[in-house]
């Protein structure tokens, strides 16, 4: 009889020589026993029992554990036990051991496999079964998962994530992210699981992989629960040769300081034609009003737009800090030698044909970073749109004429084509961009190099990043997890493949996968991730124009019923609650709004858009304690309408045409005493006093810090109305959309909470 004292560990490394023992076997595992006795020694309660090899050792062990007990067939050569048969629970006395050592034989002989050993055990009574469970993610390392166990787990697939190691808060967050988390509360007369037990559990299988590099895949599934106690009565820890993990060393970003805040640029492949790229950088760069010398580079020489044009970087009168390169990519390494030899600063590759094309673009990249190293040049690109930073007026991106206006939204794009799509949206919104990055192939900067350095940038306080993939994960979540302390991150995930899938030995390994993974990093970091242009754009101004809500309590100010339904089911998936209204809100309410108001929330204004009337809502509203937001629909976008009304009337009587649908101009005497000029570009034209309710609420989210996000009745595509103040007002034409950005909002403002961070305020 081989029954071990499972417990015994050794003070460093705990169950190293258990591990040893597997590899020197070369199994692909260590068998149940010794999993458990692995488990034992990072203090996870195990069941009692041992391994035999003859149905007398089986009678003579159950004898001593205690009746009733369980047997299971031990064989490497069957991967799930109970898929065989062989595991049989509730054996209660000597004959139904010796019969149950007769079933489990013949049963593996059935499938085929002979049997290593018999483990008899203890009977552990408990009616809940979840899993703790271990993997190695090609790019963030060891992950680990918590979730419903038991054998339903991959048909269920209730689990969750976090990147070890895993912190205490990690794991009670881990408790919480399951849909079945009711199940760790009392349970049909069983009582509350000791979630600090359990917490303890899922910090050790994070530990082991710390610990044990040749430690692949860990299954602690069932871990059944005993009374309130988690007692592992299945163990799996598959072992072999260690798993490496992609890394990038953060990059040198001393010189960034040339890129963002240039004395003066140069453009090489500068052109009259702005259908060439390096004739729409010329454009964008002389009409933004780059203030310092602007040279352009060209072999062909002559003028463009009254600047003259030298034939290369060696002939400039000066040393440009930033040059922007746009020439064929066969003739880039030798401008980027020139700009080395001339002692530029920072250069920004647009043109393509690098490592995106093949093994030969690649060669040449790879030369083109030595060159930039040896010269200690910063260096962006190649294959990218190009940079702005707008408070310095440098708008050096090509393809097309966009110059969106400065603001704090700072982006960083993977993608050329998306990340001039977001501009163009910003620029159509007037959301204000801080600096904007291509990253293009990322040959020495990436992407997080670039949100480690926004993070720093005094004119940026919303950093935004299209990504599609990265070489380090642990950087991204180090770099997110300091910047968001600071400052908001949100991602726009494009479809980052499924990596490095394989067959998975364990329950964990087969219900991992790339996008959980990257889930449960942005969870641990505080980074926001969106999948949705639209909604990126949103959130990006959201946050960079608002205050954070300080918690999830939303008062709904509608002008009729239909908007506010939809609202509130929005609100109830956003993780946002619908505040309640406080009897003193509720009496001023009754002194403002007509007796038939809603009396509730969504407070229904019954459509009263009379002066003073919305305003004093909002107000009364955002004032509350019991309310952290405020959504106003249909306010902007409708007061105009009665003054339209009366023009198309007025030009009726005139004897004039059909009046027309389009925006009005000009004032006029229904528009209220507050009448003055249109928002030009809003497609809709606002009135006067739809301007100065705008204003009002700017100042409200002063006075107050809480969110105010007014929803248009018509369509409009200036999102951003800025007052003056320290907070702008943001209109959305979708009041499901509003719904949305607050929830991520809310949530961000409680992941700042959690840290014990102040909100922005
Ligand atoms: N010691 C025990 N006490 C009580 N119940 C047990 C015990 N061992 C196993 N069980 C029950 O039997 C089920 C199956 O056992 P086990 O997890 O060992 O096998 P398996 O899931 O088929 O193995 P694998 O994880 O390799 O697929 C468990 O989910 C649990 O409900
Ligand atoms: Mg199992």
């Amino acid at each position: 009889m081989t029954t071990n004292e499972r417990g015994q560990g050794t003070t460093e490394a705990p169950g190293r020589e258990l591990i040893e023992q597997a590899l020197a076997a070369g199994a692909p595992a260590l068998d149940e026993d010794a999993g458990k006795q692995f488990f034992a020694a990072y203090g996870i309660p195990v069941p009692q029992g041992g391994t035999v090899t003859s149905a007398d050792e089986a009678v003579r062990l159950a004898q001593e554990i205690g009746y009733p007990v369980v047997m299971k067939g031990s064989s490497t050569q069957v991967q799930h036990k109970t898929d065989a048969g062989l595991v049989l629970l509730r054996i209660g006395n000597d004959t139904e051991v010796r019969e149950a050592y007769g079933t489990l034989e013949s049963r593996a002989a059935a499938v085929g496999a002979t049997l290593d050993g018999v483990l008899v055990e203890h009977m552990v009574r408990g009616k809940r079964e979840f899993v703790v469970g271990l993997v190695r993610d090609l790019l963030f390392g060891p992950v680990v998962m918590f979730g419903l166990g038991g054998i339903f787990t991959e048909a269920l697939k209730d689990v969750a994530f976090a990147v070890a190691p895993v912190s205490e808060d990690d794991a009670y967050e881990l408790m919480d992210e399951i849909e079945a988390k009711t199940l760790l509360g009392a349970f049909r007369g069983e009582p509350p699981v000791d979630r600090a037990a359990l917490a303890k559990i899922i910090m050790a299988v994070g530990q082991m992989a710390d610990d044990h590099p040749a430690i692949r895949e860990i299954d602690v599934n069932p871990l059944l629960i005993d009374g309130d106690q988690p007692v592992a009565v299945d163990a799996l820890i598959a072992v072999g040769e260690p798993v490496e993990v992609s890394t990038r060393p953060p990059a040198d970003i001393s010189r960034l300081g040339d890129l963002v805040a240039p004395g003066d640029v140069a453009v090489v492949g500068a052109s009259a034609d702005t259908s060439k790229w390096g004739g729409m950088i010329t454009a964008n760069l002389i009409l933004g009003g780059f203030p310092g010398p602007i040279y352009l580079v060209n072999p062909k020489g002559g003028e463009i737009l009254g600047l003259p044009v030298y034939p290369s970087i060696t002939d400039l009168p000066d040393v440009p800090d930033l040059v922007i390169i746009a020439v064929p990519a066969k003739l880039v390494n030798g401008v980027v030698e020139e700009c080395g030899r001339k002692g530029v600063g920072a250069i920004v590759v647009v043109s393509a044909g690098f490592s995106e094309a093949g093994p030969e673009g690649r060669a040449m990249e790879d030369e083109m970073v030595a060159i930039a190293e040896k010269y200690d040049m910063a260096l962006v690109g190649p294959n990218c749109m190009g940079v702005i930073s707008a408070h310095q007026k440098v708008y050096g991106t090509g393809f097309m004429l966009v110059r969106p206006v400065p603001g704090g939204a700072s982006m960083v794009s993977q993608s050329g084509n998306l990340g001039l799509q977001l501009l163009v949206s910003a620029e159509r919104r007037r959301g204000g961009v801080g600096k904007f990055i291509g990253v293009g192939n990322e040959a020495m900067i990436d992407a997080v190099d670039f949100i480690n350095y926004l993070h720093t940038d005094s004119d940026t306080n919303t950093i935004v990043a299209y990504m599609e993939g990265f070489d380090d994960g642990r950087r991204l979540l180090e770099v997110v997890r300091q910047t968001t302390l600071d400052k908001p991150v949100v991602v726009l995930r494009g479809g980052m493949s499924e990596y490095g899938k394989k067959a998975a030995a364990s329950h964990t390994g087969a219900l991992t996968s790339s996008t959980a993974v990257f889930e449960a990093a942005a969870r641990q970091s505080g980074l926001i991730v969106v999948t949705d242009p639209d909604e990126f754009m949103d959130l990006t101004f959201a946050l960079a124009y608002m205050p954070l809500p300080p918690g999830t309590r939303v008062a709904v100010a509608t002008l009729g019923g239909g908007w506010g339904v939809l609202v509130s089911d929005e609100i109830a998936r956003s993780g946002l609650t619908l505040a309640e209204l406080s009897p003193d809100v509720t009496q001023s309410l009754n002194k403002i709004l007509p007796p038939f108001w809603s009396h509730s929330n969504p407070v229904d204004m019954v459509a009263t858009v009379t002066q003073g009337v919305p305003e004093a809502v909002v107000e009364t509203l955002i004032a509350s304690d019991a309310v952290d937001a405020v959504i106003v629909m249909g306010v902007v976008g409708s007061m105009s309408e009665s003054r339209r009304a009366v023009d198309e009337i007025e030009t009726l009587k005139a004897g004039g045409g059909s009046g027309g649908r389009g925006p009005t101009a000009g004032g006029s005497p229904a528009a209220g005493p507050a009448a003055g000029p249109e928002v030009e570009g809003a497609e809709l034209a606002l009135s006067g006093r739809e301007l100065s309710f705008i204003n009002q609420n700017a100042a409200l989210m002063d006075r107050y810090c809480k969110p105010i996000v007014n929803i248009s009745q018509r369509p409009m595509t200036q999102a951003i109305f800025s007052a003056g103040g320290r907070y702008s007002t943001f209109v959305l034409p979708s009041p499901l959309r509003g719904v949305r950005i607050l929830g991520k909002m809310a949530s961000y403002s409680a992941y700042l909470q959690k840290k014990g961070r102040d909100l922005r305020c």
